[in-house]
């Protein structure tokens, strides 16, 4: 048959949001289920508090955090989250950054270039790899992203991260938390935000503390001024109330409620396991597919790395054929938000996190290969 003829498929996937996001809400999922007697009221009234402290604790129980390890809601995302602890915990001892795609390379810019600290130790990898984590130092403070969101590059385990660490290790987990196993007691800092592994609300982040952070922020004073919104102390002491519900500043709790229905999902589902295996059931199928094509790759570049929620692809072809790719499956109301991100290698990203169906992306599949028999053929 020939290219130009090439038919288009049959079956569309039922939901075309396949954002790395914000990402897919939660099959089923209708504003009309979420509780609304929070809205309108102050969040800090009994009622608000509630569902606040609700969202800390529930947060833990289900990723199942060690004894010790507090849940907080702060302002500004995932990003808050990161930055709140960099320049809350960063001073005492020299860094080591990690870094391989956009996300990873913003917070060495930030340690760097605002921060300014002076003992500093960068390593970067090009998209598609990963840095040689054997360089920590366990005498060094370590940050890191869990899961490259831009590359589909992730962290294959933290056997790297000495148990007897005289350091702390901050991870920025966003596109992890939900979707992959957590080594929780290698990790003293976990960020997340809502708008992604569970398709909630974006301008909330997650942070997560172990007892060791909480000690580095009741142990250490850093020299610079610090904006309320990242304030975590109170008198030299943690602010508590954080990671109870009581958050810095207003929260959206309409937010709120739409986390509290994700989490509730996730329960419904089967836990936490149950949500990484839909995630990775999910990425099988691109697997499959991918080996079926020679056409198509992963851009990482070796299989244990492949991330299964931020799924990026690199096609044998130039960056305006895939940029005219995601347009026809946009077009189709096959696919939305699949290009890659703006500073990565022209490709395609497909979010296969749990909020995704894996239905939907068997569907994808073949439009992805009528669109590029399509485009190819000109
Ligand atoms: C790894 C990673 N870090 C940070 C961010 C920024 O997240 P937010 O917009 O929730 O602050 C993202 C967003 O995609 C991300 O993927």
């Amino acid at each position: 048959m020939s290219a130009a003829n090439f038919p288009a498929p049959e079956v569309k996937p039922a939901n075309p949001n396949f954002s790395s996001g914000p990402c897919s809400k939660r099959p089923g999922y209708s504003l009309a289920n979420l509780r609304t007697e929070t809205l309108g009221r102050s969040h800090r009234s009994a009622l608000g508090a509630e569902a606040l402290r609700r969202a800390c604790e529930d947060t833990a129980r289900i990723l199942n955090l060690p004894e010790g390890y507090r849940v907080g809601i702060v302002p500004a995302s995932d990003t808050g989250a990161m930055e709140m602890t960099m320049w809350s915990m960063l001073g005492p001892r020299p860094v080591d950054i990690f870094a391989w795609e956009s996300f990873g390379k913003e917070w060495v810019n930030d340690v760097t270039k605002q921060l300014r600290l002076e003992n500093v130790s960068l390593y970067q990898a090009d998209y598609g790899k990963l840095p040689d984590f054997e360089q920590a130092d366990a005498s060094h403070d370590i940050i890191f992203t869990w899961n490259g969101t831009t590359s589909g590059v992730k962290v294959v385990d933290a056997d790297w991260i000495s148990d007897n660490r005289q350091g702390i290790t901050i991870c920025d987990a966003t596109s992890a938390v939900f979707a992959m196993e957590m080594p929780w007691e290698k990790l003293d800092v976990v960020t997340f935000s809502w708008q992604k592994v569970l398709g909630g609300e974006g301008a909330h982040g997650v942070l997560i503390l172990s007892p060791r952070a909480v000690e580095r922020l009741e142990s250490y004073t850093p020299p610079w001024p610090m904006p309320k919104i990242f304030r975590l102390t109170k008198g030299g002491n943690l602010n508590e109330g954080i990671f109870q519900g009581s958050t810095i500043n207003t929260p959206s709790m309409l937010c709120v409620e739409d986390y509290l229905d994700a989490l509730g999902w996730v329960e419904s589902l089967g836990g936490l396991k149950a949500c990484i295996a839909k995630s990775q059931a999910n990425l099988d199928v691109i697997q499959r597919f991918v080996e079926n094509h020679d056409w198509i790759q992963f851009l990482a570049e070796t299989e244990d790395t492949v991330s299964n929620t931020s799924v990026c692809l690199t096609l044998d072809l130039e960056a305006d054929q895939v940029k005219q790719i995601v347009k026809l499956l946009e077009q189709e109301k096959v696919a939305y938000d699949i290009g890659s991100y703006r500073d990565a290698p022209p490709g395609l990203r497909i979010w296969c996190g749990s909020t995704v169906e894996e239905s939907d992306v068997q569907a994808l599949m073949p439009w992805i290969e009528w669109a590029y028999q399509k485009v190819k053929a000109g």
